[in-house]
C-alpha cells in the first residue's frame, strides 16, 4: 500500500522501518510464543526493552545522572497538574509563560493546585511570538519558570533558553529530541510521546533528583515523581506498546545522527517551507514573528483565506494529508516532525507552487 505524506500534528507519522519491525515482531516476540504486549510487564523480555528505552533516552538527550527519567501515563496534560503538585511545596509560587494554547493550559492547571502567576502573556499579539528575557515579569523567589518550548498550534518556538537564575520547567511535547537541552537550566522537562518519540500513551519526564527529594509528603502515589523514580517507571503496568515503539524510534534517531542530526534536519526542512511562503509574492503568508517560527509546526495562511479549505482538500487528493490548521485557529499547518521523510517536504513545496500558479 502507498503511504501518504502525513503532516499530522500528533499523533504523527513514524518511521516506516519502525512500523515494519513492529508488525513483524508482534505475533511472537523473541520466540516467547506471545506478543510483547500480551506478556507480564515483569517478564525479562519486557524488562530488557523497558530499561533499554530509559537508557536510550539518557544517551540521546545527554541527561545527567542526577535526572530521573520517567515514562508516565496521562500524556503531557497530566504533567500540567503533576508538576506543580510536586514542585510547589510550602506556599512556593511559579511563573508561567503563557505563549499559546498549551502554555495557557499548563498555567490554568498550576493555578488550581498551587500558586502560579503569569510571567508573560502573548494574548495581545495573538500568540505569534515568544518573550525575550527582558519582557519576563519574574517575581523574586519564584520556584520555577514554566515555558512551552514550541507551541504546536500557533507554530512558534523559543529560539534559545533563558539565563534567569531561576530553574526552568519546560513542556517540550512538540520539539522533544529535535534540539539539545541545556540541562543546567532545568529542574524538569516533559512532553507527550506522540510527536517525535512514538505513538500516544505516555509522557516522558526528566526530573532532577533533588526536586523529587524536596517534594511535599502525602501526594497520591501515582502523582508523585518519587514513586516512579523508586520503581524505574514500573510501579504499575506501563504503556508497554508505546514504550516498545518508542524504543525503536529512538534507535532510528541514533542511526540518523541523533539529536544534532534531527536539529539540522528540522532547520533545513522548515526553512524550505518558509521560503516557499516568502517567495510566493504574497499568495501565502506567515502570521508568525520571523524570529520565533517553529521548526516543527509550520503555520501559514493564504491571501484568500476562503481558498484554505480548497488547498487542504486538493492537497489530500494529491496524497498530502493533515494540512488543516488546528480547529481553534484555522489556516494551514504542516508538521514536520523527526520521522517525516524529506520527500514529503519536497512534495509539499511543489504542491504549494503548483497551487499558487493555478489559483493566483
Ligand atoms: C505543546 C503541547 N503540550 C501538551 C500537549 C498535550 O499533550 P497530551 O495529549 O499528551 O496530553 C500537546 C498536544 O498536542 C502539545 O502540543
Amino acid at each position: 500500500m502507498e503511504r501518504v505524506h502525513n503532516f499530522c500534528a500528533g499523533p504523527c507519522t513514524l518511521p516506516v522501518s519502525v512500523l515494519e519491525e513492529l508488525a513483524a515482531e508482534l505475533p511472537n516476540y523473541g520466540n516467547s510464543g506471545m506478543s510483547l504486549i500480551e506478556m507480564s510487564h515483569r517478564a525479562a523480555l519486557y524488562d530488557e526493552v523497558h530499561m533499554e528505552t530509559l537508557q536510550l533516552l539518557r544517551q540521546l538527550t545527554a541527561a545527567p545522572d542526577d535526572f530521573s527519567i520517567q515514562l508516565l501515563q496521562g500524556g503531557a496534560s497530566l504533567q500540567f497538574a503533576m508538576v506543580p503538585m510536586n514542585l510547589l511545596a510550602n506556599d512556593a509560587e511559579a511563573g508561567y509563560v503563557v505563549s499559546g494554547t498549551w502554555g495557557k493550559k499548563a498555567y490554568a492547571d498550576a493555578a488550581k493546585v498551587g500558586k502560579a502567576y503569569s510571567a508573560w502573556s502573548g494574548a495581545d499579539g495573538n500568540f505569534t511570538s515568544m518573550p525575550s528575557v527582558e519582557q519576563l515579569d519574574l517575581r523574586d523567589g519564584s520556584r520555577y519558570l514554566h515555558i512551552t518550548s514550541n507551541e504546536t498550534i500557533g507554530g512558534i518556538r523559543m529560539p534559545d533558553f533563558y539565563d534567569i537564575g531561576v530553574p526552568m520547567v519546560a513542556d517540550m511535547s512538540s520539539d522533544y529530541l529535535s534540539r539539545p537541552i541545556p540541562w543546567e537550566k532545568f529542574d524538569l522537562v516533559y512532553g507527550g510521546a506522540q510527536k517525535n518519540l512514538g505513538p500516544a500513551g505516555m509522557a516522558v519526564v526528566f526530573v532532577r533528583k533533588s526536586v523529587i527529594e524536596a517534594a511535599p509528603e502525602g501526594l497520591p502515589a501515582y502523582l508523585s515523581f518519587a514513586t516512579h523514580d523508586a520503581a524505574d517507571s514500573l510501579a504499575n503496568t506501563p504503556p508497554m506498546f508505546t514504550i516498545w515503539a518508542t524504543n525503536k524510534v529512538l534507535k532510528w534517531m541514533q542511526d540518523h545522527g541523533g539529536v544534532e542530526g534531527m536539529q539540522r534536519r528540522a532547520a533545513d526542512r522548515s526553512s524550505r517551507i518558509y521560503d516557499a511562503v516568502e517567495s510566493s509574492g504574497g499568495f501565502y503568508r506567515s502570521p508568525v514573528d520571523s524570529n520565533h517560527r517553529s521548526h516543527m509546526n509550520i503555520v501559514f495562511r493564504l491571501r484568500s483565506e476562503d481558498k484554505e479549505p480548497v488547498f487542504v482538500s486538493e492537497a489530500a487528493a494529491n496524497g498530502l494529508e493533515n494540512l488543516a490548521g488546528h480547529r481553534s485557529v484555522g489556516g494551514i499547518r504542516a508538521s514536520v516532525y523527526n520521522a517525516l521523510p524529506d520527500e514529503s517536504v519536497s512534495a509539499l513545496v511543489d504542491f504549494m507552487a503548483e497551487f499558487a500558479a493555478r489559483h493566483g
